[in-house]
C-alpha cells in the first residue's frame, strides 16, 4: 500500500489543485503567513518557506506561536490527523489573538473547530503520504491571501505532469540505491537553504518508513561546526553512507563547498552518493527529489524487512501523552 501512496503524488496534486474556494478571505491584509505542524503534516510548511523565499513564512513546530503574530498574519493550519496537541494549542492561541485561520485536516478536532476557513483533505492515508494534499493547497492559499503574486496553479499542474512522467523512472533508481544503504548510518547533506526541508524529507521518510536513524545538515552551515566531528567516533565510518542532495540552482560556492568537503572526508567516508535532481524549475527539483527519498525509504524497509506502513512509537508516545493530564495551553 505505501507503494501506491507515494506513486500517487502526482494524481494527489492535481486533484488539491481545485480544492481551494476562490473566495477566502474578505478584505484583509496580509504580510505574512504562519504556517503550524508537525511532522509529515509540518513539512508541508517547511517546503511552502523554502519555494517562497520572496513571502515572510515562519513554520512553526511547537505549543506556542511566535509572539509577533498579528493580525497581519496569516495563520495556516496542517494537521492531517486534526488531532495534533501541539496544533491544536497553537489553534487556541491564535484565535484569543484574533488571526485569520485556515484549519487544513482530514478530519478530527482540528476540522470540528468553530472559527477558521476549513480545507478538507481525504482521509484513510498515513499522514506522510498525503504530501500532496497537504502542501498544494498552501500556494494557492497565499496567493487568495495575495501574499504571493502569480497563481500558481499552472505551475502546480505541471509539477503533478512532470513527476507522473517521471515516477517509473524515480522509483527504478531509488530501487537500485536503496541495497547499498541497508543497515548503515545515513548522513544527508543539502547544498541550498531551499533544499533543507528535501533532506529533512529524506530523514523522516527514512525514520518512518525503513525505521532507520538518519541524520541531516546544509551546506555552507555545516562547512563550519560539524565538518571537524564528521566521521566521529570513526567505528561508524565503515557502515555510514554520505548523500549529497543536490540543488541544481545551489549557490556555485556551495557546489565548491562541497566539492572540496568529499575530497577531504572520501578517505574516511568512501560510501558517498550524489543525488542529481531533473526538473525545469526548483518546485520540480524539490519534488522530484522527494519523490527519490519516499522511493528509497520504501524499498529500505523490504530490503530490511520492515512493515513500512506502522509507526507504533509515534503512536505509542501519543496515547501515553493522553493520560498525563497538563494544562497544556499554557498562555
Ligand atoms: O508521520 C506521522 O505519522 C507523524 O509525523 C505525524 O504527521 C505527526 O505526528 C503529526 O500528526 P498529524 O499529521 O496528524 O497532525
Amino acid at each position: 500500500m505505501m507503494r501506491e501512496i507515494i506513486y500517487s503524488l502526482p494524481e494527489q496534486i492535481r486533484e488539491a489543485a481545485g480544492s481551494v474556494p476562490e473566495r477566502l478571505f474578505r478584505n484583509r491584509v496580509y504580510d505574512n503567513a504562519l504556517i503550524c505542524g508537525m511532522g509529515g503534516s509540518g513539512i508541508s510548511g517547511e517546503i511552502a518557506a523554502a519555494l517562497y523565499p520572496q513571502v515572510r513564512i515562519t513554520v512553526n513546530k511547537d505549543y506556542l506561536v511566535p509572539g509577533f503574530v498579528d493580525k497581519k498574519t496569516l495563520a495556516i493550519l496542517v494537521s492531517y490527523s486534526g488531532n495534533t496537541e501541539e496544533t491544536l494549542a497553537n489553534y487556541g492561541q491564535l484565535l484569543r489573538r484574533g488571526i485569520d485561520m485556515v484549519l487544513i485536516s482530514s478530519d478530527g478536532k482540528l476540522h470540528k473547530k468553530k472559527a477558521g476557513r476549513k480545507i478538507k483533505v481525504p482521509a484513510g492515508l498515513p499522514p506522510r503520504g498525503a504530501l500532496g494534499y497537504l502542501f498544494t493547497p498552501l500556494p494557492m492559499i497565499m496567493r487568495r491571501a495575495n501574499l504571493i503574486p502569480r497563481d500558481p496553479r499552472r505551475e502546480l499542474q505541471e509539477l503533478a505532469a512532470f513527476l507522473a512522467g517521471q515516477r517509473d523512472r524515480i522509483e527504478e533508481m531509488a530501487r537500485g540505491l536503496a541495497p547499498g544503504f541497508a543497515g548503515r548510518l545515513i548522513i544527508l547533506y543539502a547544498d541550498s537553504a531551499a533544499f533543507v526541508p528535501v533532506a529533512n524529507r529524506w530523514r523522516c521518510q527514512l525514520n518512518e518508513n525503513a525505521k532507520v536513524f538518519a541524520h541531516y545538515n546544509v551546506i555552507p552551515e555545516m562547512n563550519h561546526n560539524e565538518i571537524v566531528g564528521l566521521g566521529r567516533p570513526e567505528k561508524f565510518n565503515p557502515d555510514t553512507s554520505v548523500i549529497f542532495i543536490n540543488d541544481p540552482l545551489s549557490h556555485p560556492r556551495n557546489r565548491t563547498r562541497r566539492r572540496l568537503l568529499k575530497s577531504l572526508i572520501g578517505n574516511e567516508l568512501p560510501a558517498i552518493v550524489e543525488i542529481s535532481p531533473k526538473g525545469k524549475n526548483v518546485m520540480q527539483h524539490m519534488f522530484w527529489a522527494i519523490m527519490l527519498g519516499d522511493f528509497v525509504s520504501y524499498y529500505l524497509a523490504l530490503e530490511q524487512g520492515v512493515d513500512p506502513l506502522p509507526v507504533v512509537r509515534i503512536e505509542e508516545l501519543k496515547r501515553k501523552l493522553a493520560g498525563h493530564r497538563q494544562k497544556i495551553d499554557k498562555r
